[in-house]
């Protein structure tokens, strides 16, 4: 199966697809400081949890290669450590890989090492999602039936990962081995990752899907259309809560509602144990203008205000299981999430 990487390191510096501009445009962007990265970050040019972590990795990559004058290249990552850590707060394979990459960092004997040490580190953290991807997107498959009618949520492919994909990684290779029926993707408000990439993503490789509305999901469920919920998840605490794109949990609630099984597909990156619930999860809140005006169109009058959380929080209660690239996990999580990440 050949992997799309929506990211890759090129001599010295960072090519990204900046997927503001998609569907409109393919614009390669070459980035080649760690600010520029941050900003990516921050503007949703590189977005979805996996690939968030990859970039802010290389981001690292080029505090070292080029610290600005007066400063060392450890200092210059120091700062970039923080500043990157400043961009998004939801997403925890963003704190998962800064903070392997300090460990690299610690590890180096002399300056020399530096670049070479971390750009391996980085890449290493790169290659290991493609795999954790694939690995899901067998174990995923496996549980569709044949024919499978999936809906799902934002944009977990390639374009959210380093190649291939969470949920629609598992859409990607039930698709390979003839088992999908249709997929069924919601446009995913305000910023529309569904309409503009997930389309994009599925199009380009021929899978069969029809966008729905995000308020259209409801109807779906009550035809009996939906064989299976596949969505990614941004941060999942130890008891199986998780966050995800705002929207996530009325989808679990309906799944519910209407006996579908509702999984979340996510490698062991996007974990984070130290937290005993999502309760403590923080959820993004973005600008206004996301809602108000999406890309520079108005809908809301003048004066109209906005609240836009980026992310919801789902109870473990409504996961049916979590499909990890070291194994599907099911109920009771607070026992079964540590022991399988463990293994
Ligand atoms: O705001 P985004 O586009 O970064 O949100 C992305 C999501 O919520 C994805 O579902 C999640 O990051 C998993 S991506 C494999």
């Amino acid at each position: 199966m050949t992997v799309f990487r929506p990211l890759f390191w090129e001599e010295d510096h960072l090519v990204l697809l900046d997927q503001t501009r998609l569907p409109w445009e393919e614009r390669w962007l070459r980035l080649r400081t760690w600010e520029e990265v941050a900003e990516a970050i921050r503007s949703l040019r590189v977005r979805g949890a996996p690939a968030i972590g990859i970039a802010a990795a290389y981001g690292l990559v080029l505090a070292v290669l080029r610290p600005k004058p007066g400063h060392t290249p450890a200092q210059e990552f120091q700062e970039a450590q923080e500043g990157l850590a400043r961009t998004r707060p939801t997403a925890v394979n963003l704190f998962w890989a800064l903070a392997r990459m300090t460990r690299a960092l610690q590890a180096c004997q002399d300056e020399q090492e530096l670049f070479p040490t971390l750009l391996a580190e980085a890449k290493g953290i790169h290659e290991e999602d493609i795999a954790a991807n694939l690995r899901m997107g067998e174990l995923g498959a496996a549980l569709l039936p044949a024919g499978a009618r999936v809906l799902t949520l934002c944009n977990t492919g390639a374009l959210a990962t380093g190649g291939h994909g969470t949920a629609l990684g598992v859409i990607r290779t039930a698709f390979a081995q003839e088992k999908l029926g249709m997929v069924y993707a919601c446009e995913t408000r305000p910023v529309l990752q569904g309409a503009r990439l997930t389309a994009w993503e599925l199009g380009r490789e021929g899978i069969p899907f029809r966008l729905i509305a995000d308020s259209a999901a409801g109807l779906l469920f009550r035809r009996g259309e939906v064989d299976a919920v596949l969505v990614g998840a941004d941060r999942i605490a130890k008891n199986g809560d998780f966050a995800n794109k705002v929207g996530t949990y009325v989808l679990a609630v309906l799944a519910q509602r209407h006996g579908v099984p509702f999984y979340v597909v996510a490698p062991s990156s996007s974990f984070d144990l130290a937290l005993p619930s999502g309760e403590a999860i923080p959820i993004e809140e973005r600008a206004e203008e996301e809602v108000l005006e999406p890309y520079g169109c108005r809908f809301a009058p003048p004066g109209a205000r906005a609240w836009n959380p980026a992310f919801d929080l789902t109870p473990a209660e409504l996961v049916t299981a979590f499909v990890t690239e070291k194994g599907v996990i099911r109920p009771p999580y607070v026992h079964t999430i540590p022991a399988t990440l463990s293994g």
